[in-house]
């Protein structure tokens, strides 16, 4: 006879967050048990009460500080907990120039706290959020896992940072022979746009959007005049630069793929690996712009001025490492984030307020 197996119950920290509340959606919509810790540094509990509003079912949500050992600890003892999804952090690379300390206390220093108390209470699978970031520049754009790291700003280094502590979790437990040795996933995400298909949920970024898809958004709905295309002389076909563009659905289903692997023999224990979770295809930022153009029916003003310090030309992930080992590719196309992100920020013009 089958045997049936229950679902595992998963910790998401920052799932209040963009990318964790769509997190939070698939992961109950697939049937696991889901728990919340956030310090709504950079989110709103509202993220949660629509999670809530989509799936039909209550979120489990503590407002805490991944820093704060005392309070995570209690999470642990009262909830538990199989699996950990880590996307707790701070993400703006201007401001990580600005205050490195912070970048490096929130979240290298909260990441060593987070796995003290997971090895503390012996949960020792982690899908944790890197970034593209951490490779360094390359000659090839087309970026695999095993490019050299190099990355070239504190938000950056606080990631692999945060990488190299893993590896060496997973390293030491082999020297020391521990009988369950950590599992962890490197989840490095190329760029996530879009939203959940509802326009319940998406990104919500507080004040001036750094990020060009959620400035060409603000742009398309009439809260901003019009985007500054950072360079056209970058060695592309129109001069300007170009990313992987990847759906935050298609990017969290990722991590479902991800933690069903680390419960299977099929991932070694004691690995640390990294994937890449991008769609494998490059587009530039003028081809965003007449995307958003053509698929909403609204026009995008422009202006074209100087580089943005730090840029790359051109960047996209080799995904293929995460089809063969996980199981997963990207699903949805240029049109589905475009759509989806117009349907979200035009239901949602001043975001969750
Ligand atoms: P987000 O800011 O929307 O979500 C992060 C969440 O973590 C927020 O809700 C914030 O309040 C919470 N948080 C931050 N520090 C915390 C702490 N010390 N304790 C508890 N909660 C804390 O960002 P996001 O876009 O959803 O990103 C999620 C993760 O993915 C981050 O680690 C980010 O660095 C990484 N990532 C994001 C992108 C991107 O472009 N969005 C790209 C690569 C990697
Ligand atoms: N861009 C503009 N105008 C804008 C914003 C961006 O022209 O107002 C351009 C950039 O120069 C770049 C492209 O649009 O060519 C994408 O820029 P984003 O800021 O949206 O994304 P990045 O690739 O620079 O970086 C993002 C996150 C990083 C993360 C990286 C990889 O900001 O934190 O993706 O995951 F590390």
């Amino acid at each position: 006879m089958a045997k049936i197996m229950a679902k595992k119950k998963i910790l998401v920290t920052g799932g209040a967050g963009y990318i964790g509340s769509h997190a939070c959606v698939e992961l109950t919509q697939a049937g696991y048990e889901m728990v919340v810790v956030d310090n709504l540094s950079n989110s709103k509990t509202q993220s949660l009460v629509r999670v809530e509003q989509i799936t039909g079912k209550p979120v489990t949500f503590y407002q805490a500080d991944i820093r704060d050992k005392a309070a995570l600890t209690d999470i642990f003892v009262k909830e538990a907990i199989d699996t950990v999804i880590h996307f707790a952090g701070l993400k703006a690379v201007g401001e990580s120039c600005a205050k490195p300390q912070l970048y490096y206390h929130n979240n290298v220093y909260g990441t060593l706290v987070l796995t003290e108390v997971m090895a503390a209470a012996g949960v020792k699978q982690l899908v944790f959020s890197s970034s593209a970031t951490v490779y360094g520049e390359s000659t090839c754009p087309q970026y695999s896992e095993d490019f050299p790291l190099g990355p070239i700003n504190p938000y950056g280094r606080s990631k692999t940072m945060i990488e190299d502590i893993l590896r060496d979790l997973s390293r030491a437990d082999a020297i020391n022979q521990v009988q369950t040795p950590w599992k962890i996933a490197l989840l490095r995400y190329f760029n996530p746009i879009g939203a959940h298909a509802s326009g319940l949920i998406g990104e919500d970024p507080n004040g001036i959007p750094n990020n060009l898809m959620p400035y060409i958004a603000q742009v398309a709905v009439g809260k901003l005049k019009q985007v500054s295309v950072f360079g056209n002389d970058y060695p592309t076909p129109d001069g300007t630069g170009i990313r992987d563009y990847i759906h935050v659905v298609d990017l969290v289903k990722g991590h479902i793929k991800a933690i069903e692997i680390l419960d299977s023999d099929a991932f070694a224990a004691g690995a640390c690996k990294p994937y890449n979770l991008g769609t494998g295809r490059g587009y530039s930022v003028l081809e965003m712009i007449q995307a958003f153009e053509r698929v909403t029916g609204r026009t995008v003003n422009y202006q074209i001025v100087g580089r943005r310090a730090g840029d790359l030309a051109e960047c996209f992930a080799n995904p293929d490492l995460a089809f063969k080992e996980l199981g997963w590719k990207a699903e949805k196309n240029l049109d589905d984030m475009v759509a989806d992100t117009w349907n979200w920020q035009s239901n949602n013009p001043q975001g969750y307020e």
